[in-house]
């Protein structure tokens, strides 16, 4: 009897939160980084599912920049829940400042829920994570190892495509995810009834090395990839003198230099027991990639 009264509580709290969040919010989903690696997977399973989203970047009808926050405000009008993807990266100096500045704007436009992307193992990270939280207490944090597809449609994707991925010297192991699990639980966040705050710690099944990461592309797909570890000093020089953006030298240098020193070396069960399916692999990764063509049409990006 006394089990029965708890869980008709239950189920009234359930009810009251629901209408609650119904009643205050609307329905209307906001991707912000919606031409991004995890920001277009998740506008299409929100969009396969007949969801009302609104994709939000610099080039969308409704524009947003995170570099104008004038923008931020007509960008979130009207919206319920929000997928914040901060770019270039939440690690770099002034991220976390930014993503609470917007999770205050998000607060007073009426968004009930953030769920935001965020990295394993990087300080700046988690104070964006506790920045928002604080403004937004029902933030649900998605904190996500190396992606996959930065071999297929990010900074190492033309690496792979020439042949040669050369990066910072590291044996650390690191359980790289595929962005298709993470969309599923980006959407999972964002779908659920009653929205829950927390944090989703993803990474995929398995523990590899760089090296044993390239290998097993190079494999799969049948291409000839060469991994060749540079001493970091010598890697950011090339990078300088390559031209690459000082921002993105510097957080390069900060992840393998400082991040990767084994703190993220061990998987997480998250990906199984939200969905009830094993994370996918590097070796599946790789397969639909290179049957997709990505390493040799030419347009690796
Ligand atoms: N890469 C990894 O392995 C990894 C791992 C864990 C966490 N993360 C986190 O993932 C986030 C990046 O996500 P992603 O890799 O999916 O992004 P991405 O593929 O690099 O795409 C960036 C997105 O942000 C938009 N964007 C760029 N500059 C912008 C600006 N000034 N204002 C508004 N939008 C802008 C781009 O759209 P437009 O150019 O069309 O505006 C694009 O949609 C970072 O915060 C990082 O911390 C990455």
């Amino acid at each position: 009897m006394r089990r029965f009264w708890r869980q008709t509580a239950i189920q009234k709290l359930t009810t009251w939160q629901l209408n609650g969040f119904m009643e205050t919010h609307s329905e209307l989903i906001a991707v912000i980084g919606n031409t991004g690696k995890t920001g277009h997977r998740v506008v299409d399973r929100l969009q396969q599912q007949g969801r009302v989203v609104r994709p939000l970047g610099r080039s969308t009808h409704i524009p947003f920049d995170w570099d104008e926050p004038e923008t931020w405000e007509p960008a979130l009008r009207g919206v319920g829940r929000a997928y914040v993807t901060f770019a270039p990266d939440l690690a770099l100096a002034g991220a976390p400042e930014r993503v609470e500045a917007l999770a205050r704007v998000a607060a007073a436009s009426g968004v009930g829920q953030i769920v935001l992307l965020s990295g394993r193992g990087e300080p700046e990270a988690e104070l964006a994570e506790q920045k928002v939280t604080e403004v937004l207490p029902c933030t649900k944090i998605v904190r996500s190892s190396f992606f996959m597809q930065n071999f297929s449609e990010g900074a190492w994707a033309q690496d792979v495509q020439s042949g040669v991925v050369a990066l910072p010297e590291t044996s650390v192991r690191e359980p790289f995810i595929d962005l298709d699990d993470l969309a599923d639980i980006v959407v999972h966040a964002l779908t659920e009834r009653v929205p829950t705050p927390g944090l989703y710690e993803v990474t995929g099944p398995q523990l590899l090395t760089f090296a044993e990461a390239i290998e097993e592309i190079a494999q799969t797909s049948g291409r000839s990839v060469e991994y060749v570890p540079v001493p970091l000093d010598g890697f950011v020089k090339a990078a300088n003198e390559g031209g690459v953006p000082a921002e993105i030298v510097d957080l390069l240098a900060y992840l393998f230099g400082e991040v990767m020193d084994g703190r993220n070396e061990h998987v997480t069960n998250t990906i199984e027991s939200v969905l009830g399916r094993p994370a996918r692999t590097i070796g599946a990764f790789a397969a639909d990639a290179s049957r997709a063509g990505v390493w040799a049409r030419g347009d690796a990006a």
